[in-house]
């Protein structure tokens, strides 16, 4: 079987995770990998029998060897990373945000469609056991009609966030704070069940960090939705006691439907109808599993040359969401999306 050739940008945090998973796929080889930082890169190349190493990741998207690449690169690097590697014929896998700015998302989009190639980006929370079966159950009505979700999301990047030399959250780099980092993630989720968001306002600031250069620490979205739905997202990056959680609730006129956090790595899907639990499932090392998932599903849907399962469109309308709640926060009011 011939193997999708794949060169990984950016040898970070996230890298980790993105390489055990290509690593382990029989439907891959793992051929290059860059980071400026050169001493990251080789570490992570010894670890998964990586080749070629780069410093300049340009070498990678000009080697006639490589299929695709993975951009696991800071927010602002992925417009330009993305663009010229379709130019050079790759495929393109993008972690979130695909783009920080709209024009940007404009001209991406412009270029794949010159190119008629798709992007497929790492909206993972689709990929969750108890996210497909909330979905499956909302589709069968189980709850009736929704009306209501909240969701909320939790992180400790207070260390990042006062670090004025760490990308993350600066606004230059990272297009935002907390909100464009996670609240990506919730907006697609709640995309995938109700459709576009037709209006958002929104609450976003700074609490813990003071830096002038970096975004919202702490963000209160609410959205309107299609069919009489409304959302609220509670984002943090300031949880230094706990740290990083999801949360989803979904209210409807025959029963409600909950994912909560059950301690590190376990989530719990609940039912509840009539005062009762009627379903209880919980899923265990559900962050690993969820990214395994997505990447598995993106490596056969590139083989099989399907469409990626977040689409351009849906990304840009997400995008649009932020963006739009940063103009609310700013104006003290409502806007359409
Ligand atoms: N889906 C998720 O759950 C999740 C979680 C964490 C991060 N992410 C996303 O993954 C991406 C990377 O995040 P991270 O946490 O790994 O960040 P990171 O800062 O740990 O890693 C980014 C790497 O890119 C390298 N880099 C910067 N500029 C470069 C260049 N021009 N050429 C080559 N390398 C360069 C840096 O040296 C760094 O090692 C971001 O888009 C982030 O939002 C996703």
């Amino acid at each position: 079987m011939t193997k999708i050739k794949i060169g990984i940008l950016g040898a970070g945090k996230i890298s980790d995770i993105h390489l055990k998973t290509l690593s382990e796929n029989k439907s891959v080889s793992l051929i290059s990998i860059s980071d400026l930082n050169l001493e990251l890169a080789t570490e992570k190349a010894k670890q998964y029998g990586i080749e070629k190493i780069e410093s300049d990741y340009s070498k990678i998207l000009n080697d006639p060897e490589i299929d695709a690449v993975d951009i696991l690169l800071p927010h602002h690097l992925h417009y330009k990373a993305s663009v010229d590697a379709i130019r050079c014929g790759k495929v393109v896998i993008c972690e979130k945000p695909f783009v920080t700015k709209l024009s940007d998302a404009k001209s991406l989009m412009k270029t794949a469609g010159i190119k008629k190639v798709s992007i497929y980006l790492k909206h993972y929370l689709r990929y969750s056991a108890s996210h497909s079966k909330l979905k499956k159950l909302l589709r069968e009505k189980i709850i009736g009609t929704p009306y209501l979700a909240k969701c909320f999301y939790t992180c400790n990047s207070v260390a990042e966030m006062n670090n004025k030399k760490s990308w993350k959250g600066n606004i230059k780099e990272a297009g935002g704070g907390v909100l464009m980092d996670a609240g990506v993630h919730v907006i697609d989720f709640l995309q995938d069940i109700f459709g576009n968001p037709m209006s958002v306002s929104s609450e976003c600031k700074q609490v813990f960090t003071k830096l002038k250069t970096k975004g919202e620490d702490l963000a209160m979205i609410n959205l309107e939705f299609p069919n009489n739905v409304m959302a609220e997202i509670t984002c943090t990056s300031n949880d230094t006691s706990y740290g990083f959680r999801w949360e989803k609730h979904v209210f409807g006129s025959e029963g409600s439907l909950h994912i909560i956090d059950c301690g590190k790595d376990k989530n719990e899907l609940l039912l509840y109808k009539n005062g009762k639990v009627v379903i209880r499932e919980s899923e265990d090392d559900w962050w690993n599993q969820t990214n395994k998932n997505i990447l598995n599903d993106i490596i056969s849907k590139i083989i099989n040359k399907e469409k990626p399962s977040v689409d351009l469109n849906t990304a840009y309308v997400g995008l649009k969401t932020i963006i739009k709640a940063y103009e609310s926060a700013k104006a003290g009011k409502r806007i359409k999306i």
